[in-house]
């Protein structure tokens, strides 16, 4: 589980896990809130050659058979915590096509409104970087819970 944002996100990142957990899964949570990467540039990224917490993140995520991503919207996109680790492990890692080529992701958002533009811009991203990206996701607010029967499907489509 793979969380962009640390409030309302992060807790369906735990429903999730758990999820995951009761259907006999090992699962982890990332927080990218916490990380504080810094924001990728080109010239950042060739003067800085460890940043801080990139290796743990990339071993974490390598080591996932699946991931789920889950982010907020921002202003009909992502918020800039995915984008821009996703910069930093497309370029600091030497062969991007072995962390994301082929990898099972699924998506799932709590937002202010639908979420529907956070899916889709993850989808396009994930999609574009080689990832099988599954049709289902998870969409929630707070007039709308997070459905639990999404959650198991999606966790046992990923689970495969
Ligand atoms: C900068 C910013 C832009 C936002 N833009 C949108 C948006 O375009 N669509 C939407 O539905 N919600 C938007 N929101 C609301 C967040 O998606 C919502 O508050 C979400 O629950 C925050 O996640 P968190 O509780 O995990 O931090 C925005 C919030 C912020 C801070």
């Amino acid at each position: 589980m793979i969380t962009a944002t640390g409030g309302t996100n992060r807790e369906l990142a735990e429903k999730f896990a758990a999820t995951a957990r009761e259907m006999g899964h090992d699962a982890d949570i990332a927080d990218l809130s916490v990380m504080d990467f810094p924001m990728f540039t080109v010239a950042r990224s060739k003067e800085l050659d460890v940043v801080p917490g990139m290796a743990e993140l990339k071993k974490q995520m390598g080591d996932a058979d699946s991931w789920m991503i889950i982010a907020p919207e921002y202003n009909g996109s992502m918020p800039p915590t995915l984008n821009n680790v996703v910069a930093w492990l497309s370029t600091e890692w030497q062969d991007f096509r072995a962390l994301f080529n082929r990898r099972m992701v699924g998506l799932a958002t709590h937002s202010g409104g639908g979420g529907a533009h956070v899916i889709i811009a993850m989808r396009q991203m994930f999609s574009f970087l080689g990832c099988i990206v599954i049709g289902r996701n998870c969409v929630s607010n707070n007039n709308k819970e997070a459905n639990p029967e999404t959650i198991e499907d999606m966790i046992g489509q990923l689970a495969n």
